[in-house]
């Protein structure tokens, strides 16, 4: 018998205003032609003017608790993971706290922008196997669009708003292919900070600052580092690729997607994408596409799922998860 963490519930929450990419024309120099058929994107949501990354959070996290059949009372470890704060403290999570209803416990972010629910899912399930959580709420939550400096089309038609939840609870396993996260595997490179960043923060600027990138330079580390992590994890594990039933990845752009499906050779069929609903919003869209899958009803207890991620910092990483 060995202590591990197993996903039993799951939510996710996009803002209602959609903004198509032919609405993002009548703006700036762009097309839907060129957004789509470089990043796959159709439209992004974006959180209403008063709605803050923890109101989002809240949603998410409720549909989660439903979904797992508990309530706020029963969790004791919240972790939201964010680049998009409500304010530079105290932790978004701890807002989400006060908006549960609950004063048990302990909250806290994760910040490694899109990696974010990659590390959260790794740190989650480390306090659950360590025994310092018995059930945990994680949610990657974002306000992207409020980073944006919206003449610059490099960037601004690569980002939307939203927010997913998992509940993790303790179980107790006997068997290696028991339902609960098997793994993870978690790099990040600060010298390649430059390439992917938001020029502003309460110690340099004492602004928010907004979000500047290097695309084509972050497009030729993607694919590479993704695979990398994706076939270590495997390695540490001893599994190949033929045992990844559905491939989760973080949705930024169909073509990183596309291009690391075909490096370790999984088929498409197997690979959940969503971001030309919502584009990319960072620490969110993983449990976006999650969700997706599950409602979709073709992930079935006891598959393989592979997660992965990568974002400013730079970071990257994966986690393994046998489905519950
Ligand atoms: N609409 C129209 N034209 C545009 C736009 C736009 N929105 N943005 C840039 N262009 C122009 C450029 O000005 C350039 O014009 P030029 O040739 O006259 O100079 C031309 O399009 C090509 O620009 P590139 O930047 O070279 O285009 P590229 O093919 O590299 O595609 C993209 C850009 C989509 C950003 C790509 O580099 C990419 O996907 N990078 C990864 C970025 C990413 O996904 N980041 C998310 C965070 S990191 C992560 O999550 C993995």
């Amino acid at each position: 018998m060995s202590r591990k963490a197993k996903i039993t519930g799951i939510g996710s929450y996009l803002p209602a205003e959609i903004i198509s990419n032919n609405e993002l024309s009548k703006t700036l120099d762009t097309s839907d032609e060129w957004i789509t058929t470089r990043s796959g994107i159709k439209q992004r949501h974006r959180a209403a003017e008063g709605e803050a990354t923890s109101d989002i959070a809240l949603q998410a996290a409720q549909a989660a608790l439903s979904d797992a059949g508990i309530t706020a009372q029963d969790i004791d470890l919240i972790i939201v993971s964010t680049t998009t704060p409500d304010l530079t403290f105290p932790a978004t999570a701890a807002l989400v706290q006060k908006k549960l209803g609950i004063n048990h416990g302990a909250a806290f972010d994760v910040q490694a922008v899109c990696s974010g629910f990659v590390y959260g899912l790794s740190v989650a399930s480390a306090m659950v196997e360590t025994g310092q959580a018995q059930r945990v709420l994680l949610i990657g939550a974002e306000t992207m669009t409020r980073l944006l400096d919206w003449e610059d089309r490099t960037t601004a038609v690569l980002f939307g708003d939203g927010g997913g939840a998992v509940v993790l609870e303790a179980t107790e396993i006997t068997t290696p292919d028991a339902p609960h996260i098997v793994g993870s595997y978690l790099r990040s490179d600060g010298n390649l900070t430059d390439l992917l960043y938001v020029d502003g923060g309460p110690s340099t600027t004492g602004t928010t600052g907004k979000l500047r990138m290097q695309g084509r330079e972050v497009y030729r580390h993607a694919v590479g580092n993704i695979a990398e992590a994706i076939e270590s994890l495997l390695q540490k594990h001893n599994l190949t690729v033929d045992d990844i039933d559905w491939f989760v990845p973080h949705q930024a752009n169909k073509r990183i997607i596309d291009g690391v499906a075909k490096k370790i050779g999984l088929p498409v069929e197997k690979t959940v994408v969503t971001v030309q609903e919502h584009a990319n919003t960072s620490a969110a869209s993983i449990p976006l596409a999650l969700h997706d899958l599950v409602k979709s009803g073709r992930v079935a207890s006891g598959d393989v799922l592979m997660l992965e991620a990568m974002g400013g910092g730079l970071t990257w990483g994966a986690n393994l998860v046998i489905w519950a």
